[in-house]
């Protein structure tokens, strides 16, 4: 098997315990309902971008950055259409297959290990649909990854993707240093996405602003991790440091939905 990559950070080792009894318990302390994400997503707000996909069960969908797959699973297990995750950590992705197994999509779900920062592994026009959640801010040329997107979709085929990093005011050393708690982070002006989506193929159909989302589940996790001491120890000025940077709206999670543009008729 692949051993993670170079940008995987403290990531892999987390995943190694991400679906114990304690850590599952976490989850539902944390988010309220337990779908097996790592990231400021949660169920309610998943379910309400499932229709943005514009899915059908005949659907072929790629999540770039899936992790343990658990939002992955969750559109697979509502919409019955086959999905493709790629990711860094095999131990995320052994994690997503069981997940799949336990909920009876194990034949629905196929997954691989990648490196987004990397040409992804696919023929043009392979896809109806792409997710992308919490994981550009990661990336070390987004640019050249909404182009390695754009070409896996089919024309039309939509593309959601969300943004934990976007700059909305202004933000320390010591702030950015305690936010890059996973590895590699690049934050970006506001606006900035928009423009290489656009630039990449796409047309941006929604962008929303969901720092609430963020600040909600990083106050979630924080409180369940008081039953935690060794984990809080870890994440403690990590999580403090998100809540702190959302309530003062200086660094923004952002939603953007964009689909591939038509190719002009000759
Ligand atoms: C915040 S987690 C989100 C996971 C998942 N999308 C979810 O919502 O539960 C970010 C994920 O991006 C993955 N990642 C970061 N850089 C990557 C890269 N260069 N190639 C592949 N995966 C990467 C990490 O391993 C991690 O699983």
């Amino acid at each position: 098997m692949k051993t993670a990559g170079p940008g995987a950070g403290n990531y892999e080792s987390f995943y190694r315990e991400f679906d114990s009894p304690r850590m599952r318990q976490f989850r539902r302390d944390a988010y309220g309902e337990d779908i097996g994400q790592h990231s400021w997503v949660d169920a309610d707000e998943l379910r309400g971008d499932i229709p943005r996909l514009g899915l059908s069960p005949s659907s072929r969908l790629l999540d770039l950055g899936c992790g343990p797959c658990g939002p992955l699973t969750f559109i697979l297990a509502s919409v019955g259409c086959h999905g493709v995750g790629l990711e860094q950590s095999p131990a995320a992705l052994q994690i997503g297959r069981e997940r799949a197994a336990s909920l009876g999509i194990e034949a629905l779900l196929s997954v691989q290990v990648a490196d987004l920062n990397e040409p992804l592994p696919f023929e043009p026009r392979s896809f109806d649909a792409a997710i992308s959640i919490d994981v550009i801010l990661h990336l070390r040329d987004r640019q050249q990854f909404f182009l390695e997107v754009a070409k896996l979709l089919r024309p039309g085929g939509r593309f959601l993707v969300t943004d934990a990093g976007v700059l909305t005011g202004s933000v320390s050393n010591e702030e950015k240093r305690k936010r890059n708690f996973h590895g590699h982070t690049q934050c970006v002006a506001a606006g900035w996405n928009e423009e290489l989506l656009e630039s990449a193929g796409f047309r941006l159909i929604e962008t929303e602003n969901r720092t609430a989302s963020a600040e909600r589940n990083a106050s979630g996790r924080l409180a369940a991790l008081q039953k935690h001491p060794a984990e809080l120890e870890k994440q403690q000025e990590y999580l403090e440091t998100v809540i702190g940077l959302s309530r003062r709206g200086a660094v923004s999670r952002f939603m953007y939905l964009a689909d591939v543009r038509e190719p002009a008729a000759t």
